[in-house]
């Protein structure tokens, strides 16, 4: 029991203060973070933001609008709201550029929404933002994606503090809505004037945790997101009969195909020929048919028509959509065996591809990243996203977008249970964060230079 008790007082306030060991409990209410930590403005300020429930479905954005507001007077940065579709707020806050000449922007995104919780597979309640004893803080949105949006506010108010300003317009934006999907926000955004006006060169938005020191992830591009459909339909009649052509009978023709597809694909990743980047992601989302009875299905029927739903993922480039199109069209829905097919929602362009931003010294963009990351001694990994993210409307709008979580030694837990984010880390993400603002909103260069 001893020793028990002695582990339960490990918290760090404990330790410096050795005296008052009988007072400290360390229980959940008791056990703070180290104390570094809990007096540091930046946190206390990111604990805030995370303890407002900007929680999916019908998020109620205003307490995070409200406070972002605050943040910016504080800051100073001036600051606009757009509202496309009415309570779902878009909060712009701008530092203006000092240059003369019209330079293309940058902007800093971030999405206020969080995915929802269950609340009792949490150790701490996820909108507490409890701090442990390593620093780390439990929140729904700790790494998804509060955390970035605050990195960019605490970079911009240390370079406001030392003076330094920026020569072309640094904006940062608050958006609602990505974690379903972005319609009424980005979706709207990305075509609109007000964003066209803006003159923008390039977003950062979110990525990726590094596990590892030194070195962060750098998403350039994502796979294409298809929500297929694919209908069958067919001879009806009685069960107790064979049929030619029933809606199932088509169905399940087109379902070994896709299995067959999904199989190879699959295999190539577990074999390690392929990154999960790479290959085409094909999962069955839903099965449609037969007649409902009120306590299950008329079960002497065949069904005169079948239904089936896939989520693909697809790599992003014109090959890929092609070939993806012509297997759909050709083996998975052939008009031959009455089938047809379509989409609920498809990523692409007119051009069939989704474009991705590249990544490499030739895009000024880049090698700019690469500069901020190289003064904290880090490197940039490129990759592919594997999920979407609101980027996408972004690179399709023909803007280059980064996604790129300044966050390393965390293992990633987005949308997961426990989330945390851990404040030494927090702090230095707000380092790098400086760099990047400082590097974009330094130059003042062509676009077009090779580097
Ligand atoms: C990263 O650095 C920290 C502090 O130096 C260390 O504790 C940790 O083990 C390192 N992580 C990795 C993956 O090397
Ligand atoms: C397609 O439907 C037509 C008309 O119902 C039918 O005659 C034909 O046999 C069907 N073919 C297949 C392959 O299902
Ligand atoms: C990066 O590495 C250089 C050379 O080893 C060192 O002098 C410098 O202090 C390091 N900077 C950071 C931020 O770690
Ligand atoms: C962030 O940068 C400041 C100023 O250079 C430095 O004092 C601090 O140690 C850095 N913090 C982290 C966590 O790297
Ligand atoms: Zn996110």
């Amino acid at each position: 029991m001893e020793s028990l008790r002695f582990q339960k007082l490990s918290c760090s306030r404990v330790r410096k203060l050795s005296l008052l060991l009988l007072l400290c409990f360390c229980s959940e209410i008791w056990c703070r973070g180290p104390e570094d930590l809990e007096q540091n403005p930046a946190i206390q300020r990111f604990r805030t933001y995370l303890r407002i429930p900007t929680v999916q479905p019908d998020v109620d954005y205003e307490e995070a609008v409200e406070f972002l507001l605050g943040q910016a007077k504080q800051i100073g940065l001036s600051t606009r709201r757009i509202e496309f579709v009415s309570k779902k707020p878009i909060l712009l806050m701008t530092w203006k550029g000092s240059s003369e000449e019209k330079l293309q922007s940058v902007m800093l995104n971030s999405h206020m929404d969080v995915v929802p919780v269950e609340k009792d597979k949490w150790k701490y309640p996820p909108f507490e933002a409890h701090m442990d004893e390593n620093g780390d803080i439990f929140a729904r949105g700790s790494q998804d994606m509060k955390v970035v949006g605050m990195m960019y506010l605490e970079a911009i108010r240390i370079l406001k503090g030392k003076g330094w300003a920026p020569v072309r317009d640094v904006h940062v934006v608050w958006v609602p809505d990505e974690e379903i999907g972005g319609d009424d926000g980005w979706g709207k955004f990305y075509t609109s004037r007000e964003f066209d006006e803006l003159n923008v060169g390039i977003v950062l938005d979110e990525g990726d945790d590094s596990l590892f020191n030194n070195s962060y992830f750098v998403n350039y591009g994502e796979k294409a997101t298809w929500w297929l459909v694919i209908q069958a339909i067919g001879v009806t009649g009685h069960g107790s009969i064979y049929f030619d052509n029933s809606a199932s009978e088509n169905m399940f023709k087109s379902i070994a195909s896709i299995n067959a597809f999904r199989d190879s694909q699959k295999a190539l990743v577990r074999s390690g020929e392929k990154s999960p980047e790479e290959v085409v992601v094909v999962n069955s989302v839903f099965l449609k048919s037969g007649s409902p009875t009120p306590d299950g299905f008329t079960m002497n029927v065949q069904p005169s028509v079948v239904e089936a739903g896939f989520d693909l993922r697809i790599p992003p480039s014109k090959e890929m959509a092609d070939f993806m199109n012509k297997r759909i069209a050709e083996e998975w829905a052939p008009k031959g065996r009455n089938m047809s097919f379509y989409f609920t929602f498809k990523t692409e362009t007119k051009e069939g591809a989704v474009p991705t931003t590249t990544p490499d010294d030739s895009n000024p963009w880049w090698y700019l990243l690469r500069m901020a990351a190289s003064k904290l001694n880090a490197t940039l990994i490129p990759r592919l996203q594997t999920g979407g993210t609101d980027s996408s409307f972004v690179r399709i709008r023909g803007v280059d977008a980064f996604g790129i979580s300044a966050i390393q030694n965390v293992p990633p837990l987005y949308h997961d249970h426990n989330e945390f984010m851990n404040g030494y880390e927090f702090l230095r993400g707000i380092n790098m964060t400086v760099e990047i603002v400082d590097q974009y909103g330094s130059f003042s260069g062509s676009l077009h230079r090779v580097m």
